[in-house]
């Protein structure tokens, strides 16, 4: 069986199709996806199933949003480029009527249709030997999954305690490192001082040293100050270019 279907490098590849080369044992295709498709740098970049087929080409939000839709595609056009200038980018949901907590609109999964395009040419970059894959190139994290990381430091036994910490260790400093980071879900109330620092940290490292995050939120970020404090307010808004997301809650089914 050919994988032209599952494989999201047959749009760049000329023998997609072709019974001698596009089956299991492709290079590319083990590396992006593993030679069962469940692992790759998918798995280790940890997109969540739900959203492994959001790439740019099917991305669903042209209609209610013509200007963020512009915008993501043309980051994703020269995805490698704009990651390695350290763009960063601020999704953001905007409260109506209809939809009062701006949810819904295609925030999580436009960031995911650029990680996604960075896989596949990092993949294509590296299968034509022009730039090696060291460590962890793109990484998808939620906010809230990342704070009961942190906290599972401080519960149950000490072994566990010790285990939860080094698990915890060196998620951050992926979280530090990954040349491109989507920080999912960010305007999440009642984080506490001693997360807020962690936050700060990884945010610090990565801006300093020009790394690109693209966030998503449902909140402007005016009113990030106000939960995430001052100092990592003004880090997200010196590193990123805030793209403001309109219209229905496109999760509900309508009748
Ligand atoms: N404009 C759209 N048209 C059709 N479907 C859409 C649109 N925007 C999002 N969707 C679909 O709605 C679902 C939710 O999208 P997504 O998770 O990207 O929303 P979100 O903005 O991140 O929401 P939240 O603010 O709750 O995190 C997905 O299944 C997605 O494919
Ligand atoms: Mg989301």
């Amino acid at each position: 069986m050919t994988l032209e279907d599952t494989c999201l490098l047959a749009k760049y590849c000329s023998k997609a199709g072709n019974p001698l080369y596009c089956h299991t044992l492709c290079f590319p295709y083990t590396r992006l996806h593993g030679e069962n498709g469940d692992g790759g740098l998918l798995a280790v970049a940890n997109i969540p199933k739900k959203y492994r087929n959001s790439t740019l080409e099917r991305l669903p939000i042209k209609e209610e949003n013509p200007k963020a839709f512009a915008i993501i595609q043309r980051y994703g056009q020269k995805v490698v480029e704009k990651v390695d200038e350290g763009v960063g980018l601020y999704l953001y949901g905007v409260p109506s009527k209809e939809n009062p907590k701006g949810v819904g609109n295609g925030k999580t999964t436009s960031a995911i249709a650029i990680l996604l395009e960075y896989l596949r040419e990092r993949t294509i970059l590296e299968a034509k030997r022009e730039r090696k894959i060291d460590e962890v190139p793109a990484f998808f994290m939620k906010m809230a999954k990342f704070q009961n990381i942190y906290n599972s430091q401080f519960r149950g036994s000490n072994d566990s305690q010790a285990e939860n910490g080094d698990k915890y260790q060196a998620l951050k400093r992926k979280m530090m490192k990954c040349d491109l980071l989507v920080l999912d879900d960010i305007g999440l109330r009642g984080t506490t001082e001693a997360l807020q620092n962690e936050i700060y940290e990884i945010i610090d490292e990565r801006d300093t040293n020009e790394r690109s995050t693209i966030f998503t939120s449902n909140v402007p970020l005016d009113k990030i100050a106000g939960i995430l404090g001052e100092q990592i307010a003004s880090r997200i808004e010196g590193m990123t270019l805030g793209v403001p997301f309109y219209g229905k809650d496109n999760r509900k089914k309508s009748l």
